[in-house]
């Protein structure tokens, strides 16, 4: 008997999957999985139903507390971001694959499924875990291109509910941290993306009052709001409502894939705009000058990686671990004021601040002004050194003159 475990999300593609992998494929018994990142429950739900209806055996495994712990706070710690926007979809899959294979190596099944399609990035980041077993990988989307009007009609002559429509064919990726909308008229970069598109932020509006709220971080995680302690997973879900009803989070840009297309991207992320805001203005306070320009190129390093799904290479855990050391003084609190789609810090504080207060004070006398002067009389020197040979102008070469042989 063939089996194949299929990583399994509820929606169109994945749901479309599973006929597909009898009727195409040749496989007699699909084994779904689905995994809790902190989707909406009725994905949850919906992804329920549709398993018992198609698949032959059907797994839901709550992985909120474990994505929170070992894929957020890492990102957390590294400011994850790509081109200037929130890591989102990146940082689950890895997480939604190596769960897959779990089922399939417990039950020992040699075959490993997912609905990704040919243009994107997932397919990189699933297929990063599934090729590390000795299964077979299987695409279906992707192998038998497929076009999504194509999908439509088969999804409906097997009796699969259809919810998107010609007018609203957003294909919706969400999970704890980060909500992303792709497809349809937002395929045009120049369109302006309609309001229905947003699920978890209100319009930002100048007339509602800010709310301030106090984050508490300890080594580089945040921990607490307004001084009461909170897991992870509470806190995240607490901020993403607060930050929503605010309209913070919204990001709306043109991206580069891993294959080198460029797409056009909606994102929502509140409390992940406002968690790593204060993040880095945490770090501001108690990182050494030195730390935060080396540390920029570590949290670079590792989006990178992270948004390519490469979690298993080994330069992950060696940047992981300079992040955790970094982390050891990023203790404290910021307070973030969240209005009309922002979130801004107005004030932070820390038992591990690198800061003095008695010497930086405009109304201090601990250090004397005068000893900077020999410092002042140093710096640029080189330039000035130029400037009085007359060598100064930058757009001409330094002599023109080829040195003479010796
Ligand atoms: N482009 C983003 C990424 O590669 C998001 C992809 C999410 N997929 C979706 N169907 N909305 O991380």
């Amino acid at each position: 008997m063939s089996e194949v475990v299929l990583a399994y999300s509820g929606g169109l593609d994945t749901s479309v999957c599973i006929p597909l992998l009898k009727e195409r494929y040749g496989f007699d018994r699909i084994v779904t999985v689905l995994v809790d990142v902190g989707q909406p429950r009725s994905d949850i739900e919906r992804g329920n139903r549709r398993a018992k209806q198609l698949a032959d055996e059907h797994y839901v495994i709550d992985a909120r507390e474990e994505f929170v712990k070992d894929y957020i706070f890492p990102l957390i710690k590294a400011n994850g971001s790509y081109e200037g926007y929130v890591l989102g979809t990146a940082i689950a899959r890895p997480l939604i694959a190596i769960k897959a294979v779990e089922i399939a190596k417990q039950k020992g099944i040699k075959n490993l499924a997912h609905g990704c399609t040919g243009r994107g990035n997932d397919q990189l980041r699933f297929e990063a875990i599934f090729r590390a077993t000795d299964c077979r990988v299987i695409a279906p989307m992707r192998e038998l291109d497929l076009a999504r009007e194509w999908e439509i009609d088969y999804a409906r002559e097997h009796g699969i509910e259809v919810t998107v429509t010609r007018d609203r064919p957003w294909s919706i990726d969400e999970n704890i941290w980060s909500r992303s909308i792709e497809g349809g008229k937002l395929e045009d970069p120049y369109f302006e993306p309609p309001e229905e598109i947003y699920g978890w932020t209100k319009k930002p509006d100048a007339s509602k009052k800010a709310l301030v709220v106090e984050i508490g971080f300890v080594q580089g995680v945040p921990v607490s709001l307004d001084g009461v302690p909170m897991g992870g997973v509470e806190l995240i879900e607490l901020l993403n409502r607060l930050g929503g009803e605010h309209g913070v989070g919204r990001t709306d840009m043109v991206e580069d894939r891993v294959l080198g297309l460029k797409a056009r991207e909606n994102y929502e992320h509140p409390a992940a705009t406002i968690i790593l805001t204060a993040h880095k203005d945490l770090e501001h306070l108690v990182l050494s000058r030195a730390e935060l320009r080396f540390k920029v190129m570590v949290d670079e390093a590792w989006s990178e990686l992270a948004y390519m799904g490469l979690v298993e290479d080994p330069l992950y855990p060696d940047l992981n671990a300079f992040l955790d050391q970094s982390q050891k003084r990023v203790n404290g609190s910021v307070k973030m004021k969240l209005y009309c789609g922002n979130a801004i810090p107005l004030g932070r504080q820390s038992p591990d601040a690198l800061y003095a207060q008695d010497m930086v004070s405009f109304d201090s006398q601990t250090l004397s002004q005068k000893d900077a002067e020999g410092f002042a009389k140093y710096h640029g020197f080189q330039a000035r050194l130029l400037k009085r040979k007359g060598l100064n102008d930058v757009l001409k070469p330094v002599s023109g003159k080829v040195p003479e042989k010796k």
